[in-house]
């Protein structure tokens, strides 16, 4: 790629990774992961995040800015938004290459670039409010906006085009598709960013969501003409769109999400997952939206994302070794650190000698906010008696589920 204009003088300069590494070294990025990084061109020249060295990206990074004529040496300020290492892996580097370049970040940030990587000169921090007149009529704004999702992140805002260079908040999983505007995103595009948006939410975003709807809040006072997030699609012609998705994602668990359920399940040798069948039946009758995930079968970073969106959860896992099956038992402390609250819960699972699951179960649902049905545990393989139990079950959870009124309005978001 070349560098592609935003406006006069600001360009993005990027990177697209196809990996086989995983995101944080966590989450499974099969469609790979967009690299954003920004160039301001004033009388001074600033750019707004780095790349690390990943998959080509920091070539890719230098031969954007070739093809606009800039030489690392050329540029008088590296912003940083926040330290997270896919932004800043590159810093050592350019700081080694140019070694005039400015370093701008919070004051946890630059306490950050002298950890990760020992860099004790040209480092400067700013506070919201603070601003660099770039000459030429570009002047760039800090705001802080603490926890999205590292504690020292900061937005940096371009007065005079109105564009917002969020860092992670508003982005999303995935390489570009041939466009990095989301007004130039085809209809058969946008499936794939939807769900790259959520499971990106669902994986990195969500412990902090009342951060994020403060973040929102504080935000709104600027004239935003553009978002250009670190990763996923810039924002040209409806930034607010992106806003209300990321509004009604932090929503997703201060209260019962949408009226959907996602089932999460895995089986030894077959016989929780005969009463999975049932379950699915009775969720099926219902006509409730439903999503099915098999583990450890399938990463749980697509589980995890579905749970967040579904106000109804349902868990199917036998025991073992006098405890919960341990995929399940990693997804569910997932489920606890990532804050995915506010759900109605339903637990099935077969047993041998003795149960157990549904004791580490019970101890995992702890200060969930969960509204946890009785669980449905049997011995070995289900009885007609339990399969009809299982089904009927599930048809009265996904009515329960329909029921509740979800405080999610469509107007505000
Ligand atoms: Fe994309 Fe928090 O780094």
């Amino acid at each position: 790629m070349v560098a592609i204009k935003l406006t006069d003088d600001i360009y993005w300069v990027g990177a697209n990774v196809h990996t086989e590494d995983l995101f944080e070294g966590i989450w499974p990025i099969p469609n790979g992961v967009a690299l954003n990084s920004y160039v301001i061109k004033g009388e001074k020249i600033a750019i707004i995040e780095l790349v690390r060295e990943w998959g080509g990206a920091a070539l890719t990074l230098l031969k954007n800015l070739d093809s606009i004529s800039i030489k690392l040496s050329d540029i008088d300020y590296i912003i940083l938004n926040h330290l997270e290492p896919d932004h800043t892996g590159f810093t050592y580097l350019v700081n080694s290459l140019s070694p005039n370049t400015q370093i701008i970040s919070t004051q946890k940030g630059v306490e950050l670039v002298k950890a990760f990587y020992q860099i004790e000169n040209n480092l400067n921090a700013v506070k919201s409010g603070d601003s660099i007149d770039l000459g030429n009529k570009k002047k760039i704004e800090f705001v802080e906006i603490p926890n999205v999702h590292w504690p020292e992140t900061m937005v940096t805002y371009e007065k005079n085009s109105g564009i917002l260079f969020s860092g992670d908040a508003f982005g999303a999983f995935g390489v570009h598709q041939g466009c990095i505007f989301e007004d130039e995103t085809s209809d058969e595009s946008k499936p794939y960013w939807e769900e790259e948006m959520l499971r990106y939410y669902a994986n990195i975003i969500s412990t902090f969501s009342s951060n994020v709807l403060s973040a929102i809040k504080k935000l709104s006072e600027l004239k935003i003409n553009m978002i250009a997030p670190s990763h996923g699609l810039v924002w040209r012609s409806s930034p607010e769109v992106i806003v209300k998705k990321y509004k009604r994602f932090s929503n997703y668990n201060k209260d019962y999400a949408e009226p959907a359920i996602c089932v999460v399940w895995g089986s030894m040798y077959g016989n929780t997952e005969v009463m999975l069948n049932s379950v699915l039946r009775g969720i099926g009758k219902s006509g409730i939206p439903m999503k099915v995930h098999r583990l450890p079968n399938e990463d749980p970073s697509y589980a995890l994302s579905d749970a967040y969106k579904s106000a109804g959860l349902i868990i199917g896992a036998p025991t073992y070794e006098y405890g919960m099956f341990p995929p399940m038992k990693y997804f569910m402390e997932l489920l606890k650190k990532k804050r995915i609250l506010y759900k109605k819960v339903l637990y099935f699972g077969s047993y041998g000698w003795s149960g157990g699951a549904q004791k580490d179960f019970e101890k995992l649902t702890e200060n969930m906010h969960w509204d946890v049905l009785k669980p449905l545990t049997f011995n070995g393989y289900p009885t007609i008696e339990q399969l009809e139990k299982g089904e009927k079950m599930a048809m009265e959870m996904a009515q329960q589920v329909k029921d509740i009124p979800s405080k999610i309005n469509d107007e505000d978001y």
